[in-house]
Parts: structure tokens; sequence; C-alpha cells
């Protein structure tokens, strides 16, 4: 088993970590690696990986997913921020989304453009990862909601108050990064799951929005976020009832 971990930003946790430079089919990818509770694990900042600092719908998806599964990782723990549409859903909570909608625009979603491959969405998050990172927040107190929908939206810019509106209807947070890397990493049958941190009420819930404010909720919890990737690595195991393995059974036409 080998796990990784993909962030947006910088984590001390990986400080002192081996760099490594991954050939693909889409470039070279930075990752880098450490041994943490005697378990090998990668990190991966999916905006850095190219080596300048990309914007989300700029982000090379599947050349990072395609780096990791050459490092043989099987077990991906995504990390990214979000805003509220969910008034239960407060700036601080982290939250393990068990489903998403898709309103992104123009990215590369598949790994598959030679054949027809059908992968299967009916539960689009690992249900184990999702449930190790639920007890994990459990053990270390943190305020988490273990289900919600993540509406994935193209960016960079915020959403404006009518869509939020619009979104309400069907979804309670929305952030700009986990589509497609959600559904490249089912294509490599490697289960993921997400911790998102709530950084702001969405458009029009709140009096304005800044990217500094992202930013700043996102350092108050960095800690708390360390300490949940720390737990969850030390609780994942090799035995697991999910079908993340066999995603691509009966799924060729
Ligand atoms: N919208 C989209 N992405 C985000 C937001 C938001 O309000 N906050 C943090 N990431």
């Amino acid at each position: 088993m080998h796990i990784a971990i993909i962030s947006g930003h910088d984590l001390d946790i990986f400080k002192g970590s081996e760099g490594l430079l991954v050939e693909t089919s889409y470039g070279n990818v930075r990752i880098s690696r450490k041994i943490m509770e005697d378990r090998e694990i990668f990190f991966l900042n999916r905006h850095n990986s190219k080596g300048s600092s990309l914007p989300p719908h700029k982000i090379d998806y599947r050349a990072n997913i395609e780096a990791l599964s050459k490092c043989k990782v099987d077990t991906v723990i995504s990390i990214g921020t979000v805003g509220s549409i969910n008034e239960e859903m407060k700036p601080g909570t982290i939250v393990i989304p068990h489903d998403f909608i898709d309103f992104t625009k123009c990215r590369t979603y598949t790994f598959f453009n030679e054949k027809r491959v059908h992968i299967d969405m009916s539960e689009p998050f690992c249900t184990y990862l999702r449930k190790v990172l639920s007890e994990s927040c459990k053990i270390l107190k943190l305020e988490h909601k273990d289900k919600a929908v993540y509406l994935a939206t193209e960016g960079p810019r915020l959403e404006t108050p009518a869509e939020i509106r619009l979104f309400s209807k069907f979804a309670d947070v929305v952030g700009m990064t986990l589509v497609p890397e959600v559904v490249l990493a089912r294509e490599k049958r490697m289960c993921y799951a997400s911790i998102c941190i709530v950084c702001n009420m969405a458009a029009g819930l709140q009096e304005r929005l800044t990217a500094r404010e992202i930013v700043r909720l996102v350092s108050q919890k960095k800690k708390h976020i360390e300490n949940l990737i720390v737990e969850a690595i030390k609780r994942i195991s090799e035995d697991r009832d999910c079908d993340c393995r066999h995603a691509l059974e009966e799924a060729e036409i």
C-alpha cells in the first residue's frame, strides 16, 4: 500500500522530504516522499507540481495522478478549500464530501480517449477512506461533517450570488480543484477521499469574499489538518471493504 497526500498548500509535516521528479506522458511532475508512522508517504502540491504556480483551471490533473500511479500510490487523501452554502458548515469546519456535481467547463476529464470506458460514479469517494477520515476527526475532536455534496466550479473567479442560490438547491460546498482529480484517481483504481476546509460562506451569504481571507483560514487550520493526516495515516489498513480496486471491471464497452 502506498499513500499520497495532494494539497493546494505546502505542509510543515513534509518539510525535509526527499524530492522526486516523476516522468509522465504529460511532462515531469514534482513529488516528495517521506517515511511517516513507518509508512512511505508521497506529497504532491497540485498547483506547483509542474514547476510554477498554476490556478485551478490550469492544473495538469492527469499528470499529477499519473505521476502518483507511477509511484504505485493506491490511496489518496486530497485537501482543498471550499466556500459553504450550508449554514451548518461554518468557516473552520472540516467537510468530507460523499458526492459531487461538476460545473467545470474546460478541463481534461479522462485517461481514456482511445477506448470506451465508462467509470461508475455511484459512490464517487472511497467509503473506507471517508470513514478513516471521519473517525480521525472524532479522535482529534475536530469539528467536521462526514457527508456533503461538493459542487466544482471552473474558477478562477469566485461565484456570483445568483449561482450560489441555484447551487444551494443541490450542494453544500463549492470549490475549484476536486474535479477531475477524483475521477482520474478512480480511473487509476485508487482509493480517494477529500478533506475540505470551509474558509468562508459562499458569495451572497457573507458581505465580501477575498482570496486573502481564504489563505488566512487555511493557515489557521494548518496544524489541525496536519494532525488529521498523521492520525489517518496511522489508521489506514491494507484490508478494506471498498470497490475502488475493481473500478475498471465491466467498465469498458
Ligand atoms: N468558492 C470556490 N472555491 C473556494 C471558495 C469559494 O467560495 N472558498 C474557498 N475556495
